[in-house]
């Protein structure tokens, strides 16, 4: 595996794989690498001939009192990971290589960005978009996979890609869980054993939630008060949000009728987590793509990983 590290450079690697006729995978991440990441290298080697996987902790996503100067790093590990998930490309640039003095410009999501992690989190988004349109201009895929545990992030991605014609196939992974249930994140590193115990109420709060609605349940309300009472049972949990929202345009809803998206964000310590699920007429939590078509079930298995 390439480790590149120039904008030039990757640009140039890219354009002689293209003009070789290569379809191009790409995988945007914060690095500190778990099987979720690698699941995203897989994803996207089943769809191209080569994967360029990018390490870059984009300070342009943190707010003023978030975890950028603690968020973990471990480059050495991420790259012997990557080079045996088959990724072709480690894109590592620099803070100054990818905003060089004079940086200016932003990309924003409006509507998709203001609910949900945009609520407390409102300059998150542009930071995300504008950082992702820069590694498309600079990887050029022609598919680019994410993972459905961001799903407002998944969402905004695929609407800034059809609203400035990106041309790139967007692809939303399923969100890979621990054999406890919690969802796999980097940010799991910073919580201690008993915030890591406290933090498997998510899950449980989702599954209590898709229980209800598999029994029949419609009621936003009430889908939505029995995750928050699971999470309210758990002393350390500090709710930031639990919202039903329309899976497509993250507006919330009163009742489920169309597949909707149960998101959460739980405060353990000073560590903030997100989960969620799509209740859908089709699609289980492991399938989850906005926008796809629907059938006549509730289906609400929570995936893990042994
Ligand atoms: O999901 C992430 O890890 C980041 O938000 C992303 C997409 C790599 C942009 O920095």
């Amino acid at each position: 595996m390439l480790t590149i590290t120039s904008v030039h450079e990757m640009q140039s690697w890219v354009d002689a794989q293209r003009a070789a006729g290569k379809r191009i995978g790409l995988v945007p991440t914060m690095g500190y690498l778990h099987a979720g990441h690698l699941s995203l290298v897989a994803q996207a080697g089943e769809r191209s001939d080569v994967v360029v996987a990018s390490i870059f902790v984009n300070p342009l996503q943190f707010g003023a009192n978030e975890d950028l100067s603690r968020y973990p790093r471990n480059i050495e590990g991420d790259t012997r990971l990557l080079d045996a998930a088959g990724a072709a490309v480690l894109f590592l640039p620099s803070v100054n290589e990818m905003y060089p003095e004079g940086y200016q410009t932003a990309v924003s999501v409006d509507l998709v960005t203001q609910g949900l992690c945009g609520a407390s989190r409102p300059t998150h988004f542009r930071g995300v978009t504008t950082v992702v349109a820069k590694l498309f201009n600079m990887t050029k895929p022609h598919v680019a996979v994410f993972g459905a545990k961001d799903f407002q992030q998944l969402v905004a991605i695929r609407r800034m890609v059809a609203d400035l014609n990106f041309g790139i196939e967007i692809v939303g992974a399923p969100i890979v869980r621990e054999a406890d249930g919690l969802a796999m994140s980097s940010r799991n590193a910073y919580l201690s054993p008993d915030e890591r115990r406290a933090a498997l109420c998510l899950s449980r709060a989702l599954a209590a939630s898709c229980h209800l609605v598999e029994q029949g349940e419609r009621d936003a309300l009430r889908i939505v008060g029995a995750a928050r009472r699971v999470i309210a049972e758990e002393p350390l949990a500090r709710i930031d949000y639990v919202s039903l929202v329309d899976a497509d345009n993250l507006q919330q809803v009163t009742e489920l009728q169309r597949p909707a998206l149960l998101a959460l964000a739980v405060g353990f310590g000073k560590t903030r987590l997100i989960d969620n699920c799509v209740l859908s007429q089709r699609s289980t939590v492991e399938s989850q793509q906005p926008s796809e078509p629907t059938e006549n079930t509730l289906d609400c298995k929570l995936s893990t990983v042994d």
